[in-house]
């Protein structure tokens, strides 16, 4: 029974891939008609499975934005490729809890691997950590949180034991063409989005190198964070990393401030990863 479903899933699946690359970028939306063939009341009862995937096709495949054809330039989201959407599909199919090695250890090997590829593919040291998140908002999230405890452990307070309360203020430079997420996970992680320094960005979105190499020159002893952005989500512009690295540099031999990639920030990269379980998720690397 439940090889039918699959198999007759697969099709459905198979169905709108093929047809997607002629298929009409965004849809025309009728709200209520989707509401009409999935929604109603709750069903008294279970359902036969294939109902509700047939269901589910028909409401739900005609409001489909046509992200994996060859004519969405959307933000900077990137079409599902054949092979990690069959990977995607065995992921599901083996429904691990793959947080760690006991739970599941394929999974915990093919995180390994995928991560070692990606910081190799990214020119990332080879010992850096990597972790593999949600999305972008947890991206900026565990690299901010990184950099929060590494720019503050330098300062000598710990703000895994004591928080925020009585700690050194700390300087956050980004551009003011960065991601939405940013401002989101200052908030939640206690800095609030008031501590930003804003640095100007070119025409392209990218950040002004000699703009931050001012701020940075005018930045007061104590810790300080560098956001740095590979991929404007709006115009796909990347920050001159080495240039922005290097100059923090500079800044870093002055008093107890610490610069660089993998010191200050970590980096959040908004690619799908090409990793079973993974398909939705971003790459933090620290
Ligand atoms: C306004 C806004 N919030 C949040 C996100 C991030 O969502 P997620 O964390 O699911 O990647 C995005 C996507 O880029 C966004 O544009």
């Amino acid at each position: 029974m439940l090889e039918k479903l699959l198999v007759r899933t697969a099709r459905h699946i198979a169905a709108y891939r093929t047809a997607v690359d002629d298929a009409p970028v965004f849809p025309t939306l009728d709200f209520d008609a989707v509401r009409a063939v999935i929604g109603g009341p709750l069903p008294d009862g279970p359902q036969a499975a294939e109902l509700v995937v047939d269901q589910l096709v028909a409401g739900v495949e005609p409001v489909m934005v046509s992200t994996t054809g060859p004519r969405y330039f959307g933000f900077v989201i990137g079409g599902a490729l054949p092979a990690s959407t069959a990977a995607e599909l065995l992921a599901v199919g083996w429904d691990q809890p793959a947080y760690n090695h006991l739970s599941s250890p394929g999974s915990a090997v093919v995180e390994e691997v995928a991560g070692a590829w990606l910081l190799e593919l990214l020119g990332l040291p080879a010992d850096a950590s990597f972790g593999f998140v949600t999305g972008a908002q947890g991206a900026n999230t565990v690299c901010l949180a990184a950099a929060r405890h590494h720019v503050l452990a330098n300062a000598g307070w710990d703000v895994e034991r004591d928080g925020l309360t009585g700690a050194p203020v700390v300087r956050i430079l980004a551009s003011e063409e960065r991601h939405a997420t940013v401002d989101r996970s200052l908030r939640l992680l206690g800095f609030g989005s008031g501590s930003l320094d804003l640095v100007r960005a070119d025409d392209n979105g990218a950040i002004d190198i000699t703009a931050l190499r001012h701020a940075l020159a005018e930045t007061p002893e104590g810790p300080a964070i560098v956001c740095l952005q590979a991929g404007n989500v709006n115009t796909g512009a990347c920050d001159d990393l080495g240039a922005a690295v290097e100059s923090a540099h500079e800044h870093g031999g002055m008093g107890s401030r610490r610069w660089g990639l993998r010191a200050v920030g970590g980096c959040e990269s908004d690619q799908e990863a090409p990793c079973a379980g993974y398909r939705d998720c971003r790459l933090v690397g620290y």
